[in-house]
């Protein structure tokens, strides 16, 4: 029986979108920190970035943020769509079929090559799309996009209703910065195969909204809210994680499949966090959390190399600012539309369809016996 590998140390592109080094514990989007960019720059300077290769100038950001600030309303005939499915329908699905939709009622004219307008239409709709179907999901009226707010504040505004506070603004903007690219993961690799074939848009962003649904892949941080909350106090920290090392179960938000060291990303939300929940008690475990975990995974699982990974710090952000699990895969694709986009873009300057192979293991027919 042939191994699965499912691609391991497979190189299937060269980017010049990110840098994922995990034995060093960096990630760099087009020659900067990851992590730099998520505490100090915009969403918008970083879409930007990731799109056309440098940061913007004032003009030009000031310039490009009014554009998005016109193009996020969805239009009619999406709203219909949206207001004829089940108000309980699951949102990761809800986003798959209204980029389908979009990819059918705008640009319909212009399938190959991309277009940019196609991509900011798809980017600048995604969390309208969220937040109409969130509010309806909740017997509540949508809230039409504030063309005053940037991005991250907009989404806030559309989900609640409320302006939010300028602190839930930074911290939301740090994690969906960090969360935006992250080289060639499933969901990327899905979009690029599917655009490879020279498909449109729409089909590439519905394969990598697809694959970001599965619990494998776009995994929400509410494992790790639930292990907080179970442990409760610092007290019966060790205790609880020991169990559950001793019952042969994974600690939620640690380990990696490329990450052998910290996380830069859970490092530098940890940060952020620190600077502003520093006196929050579920902060407070949560720092001794991964202190107490880190020990007991070199203890229990020695050599494996097991670290806290940006999914437990994600969860003491989407906890700061009360955001409802059901939202957490949803927020995470908002903001990786940007990595995936950029992606198809890099993919349509060079492309070659993808056509891996693989191994016959099946019974061959008696005249073939002999065939190698
Ligand atoms: N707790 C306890 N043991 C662990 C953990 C963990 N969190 N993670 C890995 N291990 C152990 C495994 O049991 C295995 O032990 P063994 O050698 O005795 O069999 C060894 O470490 C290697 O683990 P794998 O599962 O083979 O590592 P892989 O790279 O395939 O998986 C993964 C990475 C899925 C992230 C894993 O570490 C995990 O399940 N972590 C918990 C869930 C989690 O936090 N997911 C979020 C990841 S971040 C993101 O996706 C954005």
């Amino acid at each position: 029986m042939a191994s699965v590998t499912g691609l391991d140390g497979i190189i299937a592109a060269e980017t010049e979108l990110s840098m994922v080094d995990g034995q060093n514990g960096v990630l760099v989007y087009r020659g900067y920190e990851a992590k730099e960019l998520a505490l100090h720059n915009s969403f918008e300077e970083v879409a930007y970035l990731l799109w056309h290769g440098e940061l913007p100038s004032t003009d030009i950001l000031n310039e490009f943020k009014k554009r998005w600030a016109e193009q996020r309303s969805i239009p009619a005939e999406l709203k219909a769509v949206l207001d004829l499915l089940p108000k309980e329908s699951e949102m990761m699905s809800v986003l798959r079929t209204a980029t389908s939709v979009l990819g059918t009622i705008v640009h319909r004219e212009a399938e190959w090559p991309l277009h940019f307008e196609q991509i900011l239409t798809n980017t600048l709709m995604l969390p309208t799309i969220i937040a109409y179907h969130y509010r309806r999901s909740q017997g509540l009226l949508p809230i039409e996009p504030d063309p005053q707010l940037d991005h991250v504040a907009n989404y806030l505004y559309m989900l609640t209703g409320s302006v939010p506070q300028q602190v839930h603004v930074k911290v939301l903007t740090a994690y969906l910065i960090l969360a935006m690219e992250h080289g060639m993961n499933a969901s990327t690799f899905a979009g690029r195969v599917v655009l490879s074939t020279q498909s449109d848009l729409a089909s590439a962003l519905c394969a990598s909204i697809g694959a970001m649904k599965g619990p494998l892949h776009g995994g929400a941080p509410s494992e790790v809210l639930h292990m907080l909350d179970a442990i409760g106090d610092k007290e019966q920290a060790e205790a609880w994680l020991r169990d559950e090392l001793k019952a042969g179960r994974k600690l939620m938000g640690f380990g990696h499949r490329i990450y052998k060291t910290n996380d830069p990303r859970a490092e530098a939300l940890r940060q952020l966090m620190t600077e502003l929940a520093a006196e929050d008690p579920w902060f407070d475990l949560a720092i001794h959390v991964e202190k107490v975990a880190v020990e007991l995974l070199n203890e229990y699982k020695p050599g494996r190399k097991l670290y806290v990974n940006v999914e437990f710090y994600a969860a003491a952000v989407m906890r700061a600012i009360a955001l409802p699990t059901s939202l957490f895969t949803p927020s995470f694709t908002l903001s990786r539309m940007v990595g995936w986009t950029a992606h198809l873009m890099e993919q349509t300057s060079c492309n070659r369809i993808f056509r891996p192979q693989s191994v016959y293991i099946g019974e061959l027919p008696p005249s073939l016996q002999n065939h190698v």
